[in-house]
Order: C-alpha cells, then structure tokens, then sequence
C-alpha cells in the first residue's frame, strides 16, 4: 500500500500579511481558486485513496483542516500541541500510519507548494514509490537549480543509476540542507546537485530505522508514545509526550546524515511559493513586469507586487515594491526585502 502525509503545520510568515498565524499561507487561495492544501489533497485523486492521506498540523488548524476538507476522516488529522519542525512531525506520524499500514510507502509532502504538470507529478510519485519497496532507501525528488537559493536543501547525485519505470534514478552522493551563498554558487553551477522539492518518499519501516539510528532520542520518544497509544487516548499521548521532542527539521536530523538515499530530477513546474516574489514566477506579470490583484490603478509602476482587498490602491512613480493590502494592515516592502517580511513579524505585539 501506499500512503501519504501531508505536512501542514507551517506558520508561512513571509507571506504577511495575507498569510497570518490563524490562517497560513497553506489553507489561503495563492493561485487558482482553491486552497494550497485543498489543490495538494486534489492532486493525489485517482492514486491515494483518502483514508490512506494524513494530514499533520498544529492544534491551531485542525478546525480549518476539517472545514477544507471534509472527505478526509478526522482520524487522520494528527495534531502536534506544539511546533517542533518537521522530523518530530514525520516521525509521529510514522508511528501512526505504521499501525494501519505496515510496511507502506510513505508519500511525505509539504501542503503549500506548487506543481503545474500534475500527470508527471503522480508519474514520478509511482517511480519514487517503486523504488522505495526496494528497501532500505529513501526517496528525493530533485530540482534543477536555477540561481544560488540558501533556504533550500541540495542534493549531489553521483554517476551510479537505477532505471525504475522508464526513469533514470539516481544514487546520492550528499545532501546538504540550506547552505551558504558560496557554497550554493558551487553547486549550482557544477551541474550534478538539485534542489530538494521537499517531497520525500521512504518504506514506514525503513524511516523508522533510520530514526532509530540517527535520532536515538527521538526514536525512544515515539516507543513511548507507541506504547501508551495501546492504553490511553491518542491525543493524550501526544499532548504528553511531544513537547519533550528536539526541535530539529528531518532535512537536518536525517537526510544530511542518511546514507542510502535516491534523487529523481523532476520537471513538473515545482514552486514552493516561499516568498511574495514567488508569485513573478506563477502568477500573470502585465508589460511592465507587474503582478497586480485586486482594485488598483498603476501609471508608470514597475516590477511591483500588488494585491488589494477591496480599496484601490493607486502607485504612480515606483518600483520594485511590494504592496499588500488586507483588512487590518498595508504592507509596502521593497522586493529584494522580501524575505526578512519575518523580523517585522518578530517586532508586533499583537494580531501576527
Ligand atoms: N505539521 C507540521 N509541523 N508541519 C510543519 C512544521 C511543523 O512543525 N514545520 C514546517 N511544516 C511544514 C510546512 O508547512 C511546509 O509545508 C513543510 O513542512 C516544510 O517546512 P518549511 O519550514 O517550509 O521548510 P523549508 O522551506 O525551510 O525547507 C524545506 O523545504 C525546501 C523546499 O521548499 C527543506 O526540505 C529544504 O531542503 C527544501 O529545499
Ligand atoms: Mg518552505
């Protein structure tokens, strides 16, 4: 069997301020007219059938999670009482699915990303699934990088392959999570490192042995949790236990130090949407290279991002903005700051 956890507990802060810590960026419409994770959920119909989907969360969502999308059983939204990233995440939730099903494929994808060719998607998802039933081995999709991006995680392939469904698949030499300038430079241009598309795919059991060997104190952790799952509520476990969790991310407690891992580059329109400059890639630029949503009214406005809510917002003279508008706040940030939208999150008091 095959199964599928979606991790959407991420508070999506450089999307201030549509994005807000009662309602992040995954559960908004970035694109399309549905929400990121309803549009995740939706790519995977005609593959994973939904009670074989997990979704993860914080406590903080699980009602927006119910209400978006109600064909998923309630048993299978896992909810963390607390953020710990995304290894202790990935390995709560792979004591659960292990007691349902045992021995699947796990399917580990982020609830807030983009992909254009979805029929290439679910192609390469069955190759990465076929190659993970070999055993021992965990699964990368992998990217070919395009500028020196330092929040992602890259992965160096080494020449040695497997063909897998008509698909060359590759042994991985390193994998290096979110590095430093130069060194990304270096990876960028030596042509055999990809980004990390953040989706992985690994056997439950093979994942479990992995955290029990590069995460020995996350590992006794969840043999707790397993064991009072058999006496006490699920929750009630959880709400004990995972606070004692180390705050790590599965990029950095497992993948950097795994040995037996496999990449398949990919081309299937990936975004991961990370930053307001992302929507230059995915959304509709007009001649003077803006993105405009909304009530507006631009003269001699340039490479600007621009989203209103309903009152006009008028730009005359300027580039290379960022201006949002929502109920309660306006952004006016320049683009190259687009990815510090975070310290202005860091200095509010109130209503992040
Ligand atoms: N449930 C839960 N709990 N979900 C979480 C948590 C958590 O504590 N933290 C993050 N997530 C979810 C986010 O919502 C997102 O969908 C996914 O997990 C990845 O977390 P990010 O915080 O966005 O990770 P990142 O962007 O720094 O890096 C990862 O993604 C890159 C590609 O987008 C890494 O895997 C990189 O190597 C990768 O290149
Ligand atoms: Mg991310």
């Amino acid at each position: 069997k095959t199964t599928c956890l979606i991790m959407a507990g991420g508070k999506g802060e450089r999307f201030w301020p549509k994005s807000r810590t009662n309602l992040p960026k995954q559960f908004l419409n970035i694109s399309g007219n549905k929400s990121m994770i309803q549009q995740c959920i939706d790519r995977l119909q005609n593959f994973i059938p939904i009670d074989q989907i997990f979704v993860i969360t914080n406590e903080l969502y699980a009602e927006l999670i119910k209400a978006q999308i109600p064909a998923l059983p309630f048993e299978n939204i896992i909810i963390e009482p607390i953020g710990r990233n995304t290894a202790p995440c990935v390995g709560l939730a792979s004591i659960i699915i292990e007691e349902k099903y045992r021995g699947s494929s796990m399917i580990v994808l982020p609830s807030d990303h983009i992909i254009k060719d979805e029929t290439e998607f679910i192609e390469i998802l069955k190759t990465a699934v076929s190659v993970s039933q070999l055993g021992g081995n965990l699964v990368t999709l992998g990217i070919t990088p395009t500028y020196p991006e330092t929040g992602y995680g890259y992965i160096e392939s080494t020449n040695e392959t497997i063909e897998m469904n008509n698909l060359r698949v590759y042994k991985v030499n390193q994998f290096v999570e979110k590095p430093s300038e130069d060194k990304a430079l270096t990876y960028v241009k030596s042509g055999n490192y990809y980004w990390n598309s953040g989706i992985f795919v690994w056997r439950v059991d093979v994942l479990r042995k992995y955290i029990k060997d590069l995460m020995p104190e996350m590992h006794d952790i969840l043999e707790t949790m397993k064991s009072g799952f058999q006496t006490n509520e699920r929750n009630d476990v959880i709400r004990a236990e995972f606070p004692k969790m180390p705050d790590q991310s599965i990029d950095y407690g497992i993948m950097e130090k795994a040995h037996d891992i496999y990449v398949i580059p990919c081309v299937f329109g990936w975004d991961d949407v990370g930053s307001w400059t992302a929507l230059e890639r995915i959304g509709n630029l007009d001649d003077s290279g803006n993105v405009i949503r909304g009530n507006t009214l631009s003269i001699d406005t340039q490479r600007c991002i621009i989203e209103s809510n309903g009152k006009l917002i008028a730009t005359l003279g300027v580039e290379d903005l960022i201006i949002v508008e929502t109920d309660d706040v306006t952004l006016i940030c320049k683009k190259d700051k687009a990815q510090e939208i975070k310290s202005l999150i860091k200095e509010l008091k109130v209503q992040k």
